[in-house]
C-alpha cells in the first residue's frame, strides 16, 4: 500500500483510530475525519506521524453532504489522490422501539448510513476517473441479526450492507472494490458505557468468550483495502469471535 492515500471517517478514536494506524503501518498516508473531539484527533495524527505517515485530521459531520464533499476535496488538495475510503463513523442512541423518538431514529440513520453514502458519492467520480479505489464500510453484526434496543442502529447497519452490495455492483467493472466489515463486540468508548450485566450478557453470546480489540477489525479492513483482495467485492466479513454464525 506504499504511498497510497487513505481516508478514514471517525478516525479519532476506537476502531477508526486502529484502522488509520494499521493503514499507516501498511505504508499509506492517512486522513481522518472526526465529529468533535479535537484532542483525540490530534493524538491520532501524532500516532500516524510516528508510524511514518503523512497525516491530516479534518472536523467534518458526515451527515452533511456538502461538508463531506468539501472534506474529500481538502484531503486530495493536501495529501493527493485518495485510493482507500473507510466509512467507519458511527453513533448509537439505543432504546426500545416503542419509546424511540423519530429524532433518535433519524439521527443514527443520518450518520451511519447517509453519512457513508455522502462519502461514497463524493469519492466515486474520482475513483471512476482513475479506474482504481477500494471502499470498506464498517457495519455491525447488529445489522445482520438484529438487536433489541437498537432499531435505529441495526437498521442503519443493515442499510449499509445494502449500500455496500449495490455500489459494488455499480462500479465492479471500473476496478473499484466495495466491501463491508461487520464487527461483533469490540472494546471501545461505544461499549465502555455498558453496565456489567449487559457486558456479561454480550460476552455470553460470543463463542470465543472474549471481547474483540479494535486491531482485530483493523486487520480485516487492511486486507480488504489491499491488492491482496482485488478479486473480492460486495462481501461482508464478520469480525465477531463467532457471535453470528
Ligand atoms: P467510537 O464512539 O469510539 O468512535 C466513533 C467515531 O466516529 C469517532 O471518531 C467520532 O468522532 C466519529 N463520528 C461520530 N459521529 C460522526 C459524524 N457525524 N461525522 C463524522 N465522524 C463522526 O466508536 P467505535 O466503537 O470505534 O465504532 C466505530 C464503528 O464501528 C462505528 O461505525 C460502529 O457502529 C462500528 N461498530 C462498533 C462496535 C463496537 O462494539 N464498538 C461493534 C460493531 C460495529
Amino acid at each position: 500500500m506504499n504511498g497510497k492515500i487513505a481516508l478514514v471517517t471517525g478516525g479519532s478514536r476506537g476502531i477508526g483510530r486502529a484502522i488509520a494506524l494499521k493503514l499507516a503501518q501498511d505504508g499509506c498516508d492517512v486522513a481522518i475525519l472526526y465529529a468533535g473531539r479535537r484532542e483525540a484527533a490530534d493524538e491520532t495524527v501524532a500516532l500516524l506521524e510516528q508510524a511514518g505517515s503523512r497525516a491530516l485530521a479534518i472536523q467534518c459531520n458526515v451527515a452533511d453532504g456538502a461538508a463531506a464533499e468539501a472534506a474529500v476535496k481538502e484531503v486530495e488538495a493536501q495529501l493527493g489522490p485518495i485510493a482507500v475510503l473507510v466509512n467507519n463513523a458511527g453513533i448509537v442512541r439505543d432504546g426500545l422501539a416503542m419509546r424511540m423518538s423519530s429524532e433518535d431514529f433519524r439521527a443514527v440513520l443520518d450518520v451511519n448510513l447517509t453519512g457513508a453514502f455522502h462519502m461514497i458519492r463524493a469519492c466515486l467520480p474520482l475513483f471512476i476517473r482513475r479506474r482504481a479505489g477500494s471502499i470498506v464500510n464498517i457495519t455491525s453484526v447488529s445489522g445482520m441479526m438484529g438487536n433489541p434496543g437498537q432499531a435505529n442502529y441495526a437498521s442503519s447497519k443493515a442499510g449499509l450492507i445494502g449500500l455496500t452490495k449495490t455500489i459494488a455492483r455499480e462500479v465492479a467493472s471500473r476496478g473499484i472494490t466495495v466491501n463491508a466489515v461487520a464487527p461483533g463486540f469490540i472494546q471501545t468508548d461505544m461499549t465502555a458505557g455498558m453496565n456489567e450485566a449487559a457486558l456479561q450478557k454480550g460476552l455470553a453470546a460470543v463463542p470465543m468468550g472474549r471481547i474483540g480489540k479494535p486491531e482485530d477489525v483493523a486487520n480485516a479492513v487492511s486486507f480488504l483495502a489491499s491488492d491482496a483482495a482485488s478479486y473480492i467485492t460486495g462481501c461482508v466479513l464478520k469480525v465477531d469471535g463467532g457471535m453470528y454464525i
